[in-house]
């Protein structure tokens, strides 16, 4: 990377990044796996854009491409070191083979380095979590003293693992659905509500309140809303930090935001979508209760309605059923197995059907944009952008927004958003495709 191409303010990282995950399970055991087995040649990070991917600059006849990881300065794969808080207390070696993602293979070529994973404990709440084994709750009782003990954890892993600075990463069991009330209203009002243990605050809510107090960007790899709260935003703002949620998106509602964007290019109708699928790993498990499926309900099904636009095309998309399911079933593991039935309607409003069947790998498709996401969320702080990255929206199901934004759930628009900020930030011009580089500022016309 020559300096020339990076925007002045945007800084190169230096020296190792601690990787902060809340939770260490079968996501995020797989994600460093994966770092690890890339940096020893093992394997190769299949997924990631920020690893793989590429990004054109320049007008269309002198285009350009470079590899994105050379086109903005983000931190080095070499540089990843790794901490986590779990309520359950396995090491990174146990848990991913309990998890059964990886094969033998490969997790014995990176066992020492899982093993030295050791979660410090996690805050247990069960009126957010029930279904888990807990054996690591963390000791401290109000909400203040978590606090006070999540931020001393921050300190002591970046000493340990010889970083100075820090990204946080949830990726713990889906919290259960709550609304959220007057105590996260404000940085005010929530404060107040961590000294008087309020039990509205989440555990999400306290890990993401003491990182951010230590400077770390915050992603919300799961459903709950934390980063949505104005409380939160507030308080993202006043530490001048980055972040972004809410809820990956790996699967059945990436299909679905190529899928729908081409029912809508063609004005094809839609009558109904019906989701389903199967699996069996620990987080179906705790999906497996209703409130907490709530949750992934809520952020699952919300993508039809900011792509379709039912309002705008009444005629097409104004009376479509969409329902969405998830089933634990415990053979299947981490390898889910999701089906989609799709009708549509055609010309003079004939029905068809589409039948997705994807059989998938819950973690494996989850990894890289977690490692994408803690390099582009630490890129962002170098930068001094601070608050919700909406540009990082092309990775989750429902995309945090600041307040006024609507909501883009078009993965390629979404793409096109995400390599254009890159290009701004490199000192390159955006890259909009209408194609009229080709014609100068007017379309060819006949002279007869
Ligand atoms: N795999 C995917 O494709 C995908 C996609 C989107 C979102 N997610 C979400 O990512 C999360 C992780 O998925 P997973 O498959 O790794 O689940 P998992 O059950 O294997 O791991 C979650 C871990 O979080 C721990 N945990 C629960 N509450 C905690 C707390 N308060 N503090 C610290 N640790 C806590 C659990 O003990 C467990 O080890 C889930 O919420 C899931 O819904 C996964």
């Amino acid at each position: 990377m020559t300096e020339s191409n990076v925007k002045s303010g945007c800084k190169k990282p230096s020296g190792k990044l601690a990787v902060l995950t809340i939770g260490l399970g079968a996501v995020s055991t797989t994600f460093m796996a994966g770092v690890e087995l890339s940096r020893k040649g093992l394997g190769k990070p299949i997924g990631s854009l920020t690893q793989m991917g590429t990004a054109a600059f320049g007008k269309n006849d002198v285009c350009q491409k470079k590899m994105i990881k050379e086109l903005v300065p983000l931190a080095d794969l070499n540089d990843l070191v790794f901490g986590a808080w779990d309520v359950v207390g396995e090491d990174g070696l146990t848990v991913a083979r309990r998890s059964a993602v990886l094969n033998d293979r490969d997790i014995a070529a990176c066992a020492d380095f899982l093993k030295a994973i050791k979660p410090r404990p996690g805050i247990h709440d069960p009126a957010y979590v029930r279904e888990l084994p807990v054996d690591n709750a963390m000791k401290a009782q109000t909400a203040a003293e978590k606090v006070a003990q999540v931020r001393q954890d921050i300190r002591e892993m970046k000493k340990e693992l010889g970083a100075d600075r820090a990204v946080m990463l949830f990726t713990a069991s889906t919290e259960k659905y709550h609304k959220p009330g007057k105590a996260h209203e404000s940085l005010a009002a929530f404060e107040k509500a961590i000294a008087d243990n309020d039990p509205s605050i989440s555990p999400t809510m306290i890990y993401i309140y003491a990182g951010m107090l230590e400077g770390c960007p915050f992603i919300n790899g799961t459903p709950n809303y934390s980063v949505d709260l104005p409380a939160i935003q507030e308080l993202a703002k006043k530490q001048c930090l980055p972040m972004g949620g809410k809820d990956l998106k790996s699967g059945q509602t990436m299909m679905k935001t190529v899928l729908a964007p081409a029912f809508k290019a063609r004005m094809l109708g839609l009558r109904g979508w019906f989701s389903t699928n199967i699996l069996g790993n620990r987080d179906g498990e705790v999906l497996n209760d209703p409130e907490a499926f709530h949750s992934k309900e809520v952020t699952k099904t919300g993508v039809l309605d900011t792509i379709l636009d039912p309002n705008e095309y009444p005629d097409l998309y104004g009376d479509y059923h969409h329902m969405v399911r998830i089933n634990y079933y415990r053979p299947r593991g981490d390898e889910k197995e999701g089906w989609d039935n799709i009708d549509i309607m055609g010309w003079l409003g004939y029905p068809m059907q589409i039948k997705v069947n994807f059989l998938c790998r819950d973690s494996i498709l989850a990894a890289p944009l977690c490692l994408d996401l803690v390099l582009f969320m630490d890129f962002a702080r170098n930068q001094g952008w601070h608050g919700i990255q909406e540009w990082l929206s092309f990775y989750f199901k429902s995309p945090n927004v600041p307040a006024g934004h609507v909501q883009e759930n078009d993965l390629f628009i979404q793409l096109t958003r995400l390599k254009n900020t890159l290009r701004v930030a490199a000192g390159e011009a955006p890259i909009t495709r209408l194609g009229l580089e080709y014609y100068g500022d007017d379309l060819p016309v006949c002279d007869k």
